[in-house]
């Protein structure tokens, strides 16, 4: 028995299914530029897509999806992107309160909301205040995210619980820590897709991928479908899983 089945096995009778599955969804523009529309289209296309990705996954019995929606980086896009894959989340989330409780698909969200527009944090509020009343799949929503950012801020949290007498350095383990992240509470992710080609992490979840399987894809991410979404499913039940130990397949 791999490591993988005796701890991270999916709920749904596959134990080989992942229960956490990440997701770097690039190529929104590039998508967009191929078709002759503006870059704006092709977030569009990429919020559509992340309803779709994130309904398959809820109905193969993954238990989390994280995506990288909004980087700590991408402030540096032209305002009117910024606005633009700003209003697309107002939009999705407004039509989530509505549907959240009936489709069961909670939402959470992952990094500095505080400096969002008003209209945005407030919708952001209204979904947590649901997702705490619904059981089930969730769907974990990366904004303003960095992963230096987020290992930032959780350094600062424990240190000033330290100078509280809350928290002591030497006390401090891995298990302890993660608890201090954005993602506090979360399995790590076993597999981690990107869409787009490139080959890098971009201050994604730097602490929880740690021991990812990493699957890249050229596909654009308002391209990736179900079957993708499949292959690379199939191409993780090949993977031996070894966490630095040796292998324990025969
Ligand atoms: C990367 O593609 C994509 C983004 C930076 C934005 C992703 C945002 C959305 C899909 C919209 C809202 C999301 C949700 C969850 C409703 P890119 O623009 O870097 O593509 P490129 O590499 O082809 O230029």
């Amino acid at each position: 028995m791999t490591l993988l089945s005796q701890n991270q096995a999916g709920r749904a009778g596959d134990s080989c299914l992942p229960r956490h599955v990440a997701v770097i969804m690039d190529g929104n523009g590039r998508w967009a530029q191929r078709r002759g529309l503006p870059r704006t289209a092709g977030h569009r296309a990429g919020a559509e897509n992340f309803r779709a990705v994130a309904t398959a996954c809820k109905e193969l019995g993954i238990e989390h999806l994280t995506v990288y929606a909004f980087s700590t980086e991408n402030w540096k896009r032209p305002k009117a992107e910024v606005d633009a894959i700003l209003a697309l989340l107002e939009q999705y989330l407004r039509e989530s309160v509505e549907t959240m409780a009936r489709d069961r698909i909670r939402l959470r969200f992952l990094g500095d909301t505080a400096v969002l527009p008003p209209r945005l944090r407030a919708l952001i509020a209204e979904t947590d205040g649901l997702t705490r009343r619904i059981e089930g799949f969730q769907a974990n929503v990366c904004l303003n995210y960095g992963g230096r950012a987020e290992l930032l801020h959780a350094a600062q949290a424990f240190t000033r619980d330290c100078m509280e007498g809350k928290a002591s350095p030497d006390n401090l383990t891995e298990a302890a820590f993660s608890g201090y992240l954005w993602s506090a509470g979360l399995p790590d992710p076993e597999l981690l897709i990107r869409t787009g080609g490139e080959l890098r992490l971009s201050n994604f979840l730097l602490w929880q991928c740690a021991y990812s399987e990493f699957y890249v894809t050229d596909t654009l991410w308002p391209d990736f479908g179900r079957d993708e979404l499949d292959r690379a499913l199939d191409w993780y039940r090949t993977r031996d899983r070894r966490f630095g130990g040796l292998s324990t397949k025969k």
